[in-house]
């Protein structure tokens, strides 16, 4: 087997929705405060997308950036690994409506329904289509409008999730020792209805039924979950590193999934990771799923945090169960 990185992260864009939703705003339509809202989560708000503006939309946006600052442009995509548990419509992907709306008349495109770990699951695909030679250049995109499939009647949920999209373009290694050190992905489908959307897919299609009864909006059993997330980050941080033959030590910043602040510092605690090397951005954009891992890239490589040679720990946890890791030495 040749030996890693066979692809690098060679840049990260994203988008969001301008449009802003508070605690305060969310007092205002639930029973809920911004007290318990931080206390809990972390999260102080979150940006909704417009009605108009999709998810392919999102995802065009944080690609054009991607792009840029990649040096490359959508000619030279053989492929669009697009992850996301909102999509635009139900067939087809909506890395296809990307794909027309980039003129990435070369890319193959397809979805990948992995909820928050979806970026991490994407990047997986896209360094194995490099390895195997099918590839050498893949765009990778985590994109999310859960406004549209949150229930803003049931504050155990309305509270968390937000929209956005992040981009990164994957290209075969040309520095040496850069790249994806290791990638690691797991899931537990057993554990299915402790996060799921029960209506409105083909066992129960929309109905006026499933309208009704609220039923093809996210549900959650929280706190089961949070167990279950702390448990499997810390499992996933454990499994990258080993992988990628790296210490903790090594680690020069942890980016996990932004979904708590309570699952963040207990991830960088186990991972013996400290706070200062973690980024932390959930009180800015809430849960994003599949778009959260990026839009906090994003924001460490805008702050400077990230430099070449930098060795980044990603890690993700969400519905299916499903989580993953990944190394990646910029
Ligand atoms: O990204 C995918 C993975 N998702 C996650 O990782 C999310 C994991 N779960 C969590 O982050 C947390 O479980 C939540 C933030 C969702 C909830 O926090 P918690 O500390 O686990 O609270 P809880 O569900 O145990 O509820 C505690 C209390 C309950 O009241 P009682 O039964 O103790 O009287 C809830 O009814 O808090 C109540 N509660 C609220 N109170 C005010 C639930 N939601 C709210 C709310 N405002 N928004």
């Amino acid at each position: 087997m040749i030996p890693r990185p066979f692809a690098e992260v060679a840049s990260v864009g994203v988008a969001v929705p301008p449009g802003v939703l508070t605690n305060a705003d969310l007092t205002r339509m639930l029973d809920t405060s911004d007290e318990w809202i931080v206390e809990r989560t972390g999260i102080r708000e979150r940006h909704i997308a417009r009605p108009e503006q999709t998810v392919a939309m999102l995802s065009h946006e944080a690609s054009l950036r991607a792009l840029a600052s990649a040096g490359a442009v959508p000619a030279d995509l053989d492929a669009i690994v697009l992850a996301t548990a909102s999509p635009d419509r139900l067939l087809p992907s909506t890395a296809c409506d990307l794909q027309a709306l980039l003129g990435a008349e070369n890319a193959a495109a397809f979805d990948i329904g992995a909820a928050c770990p979806g970026f991490v699951y994407a990047l997986t695909v896209a360094e194995g289509l490099i390895a195997s030679g099918q590839s050498d250049t893949v765009l990778v995109v985590g994109a999310e409008k859960l406004s549209t499939i949150t229930d803003f009647q049931d504050r155990s949920t309305a509270i968390l999730f937000g929209d956005g999209a992040g981009a990164s373009v994957v290209r075969r290694s040309t520095r040496p020792g850069r790249g994806i050190l290791s990638t690691f992905i797991k899931s537990d489908g057993r554990l299915a209805p402790l996060l799921y959307r029960p209506g409105g897919g083909s066992v129960d299609p929309i109905s006026e039924k499933v309208v009704c009864e609220r039923s093809h909006y996210m549900k959650m059993a929280g706190r089961e979950v949070f167990k279950a997330a702390v448990l499997a980050m810390a499992d996933a941080c454990d499994e990258a590193l080993r992988r990628a033959g790296v210490s903790a030590d090594e680690i020069d910043l942890l980016v996990p999934h932004q979904a708590n602040l309570r699952i963040i510092e207990a991830t960088a605690k186990h991972a013996g990771v400290p706070m200062s090397k973690v980024m932390v951005n959930v009180d800015r954009y809430g849960n994003t799923s599949s778009a959260s891992i990026p839009l906090a890239l994003e924001q460490a490589v805008s702050e400077g945090r990230v430099d070449s040679g930098t060795v980044i720990l990603v890690v993700a946890f969400g519905a299916g169960f499903t989580w993953g890791s990944a190394v990646i030495r910029w």
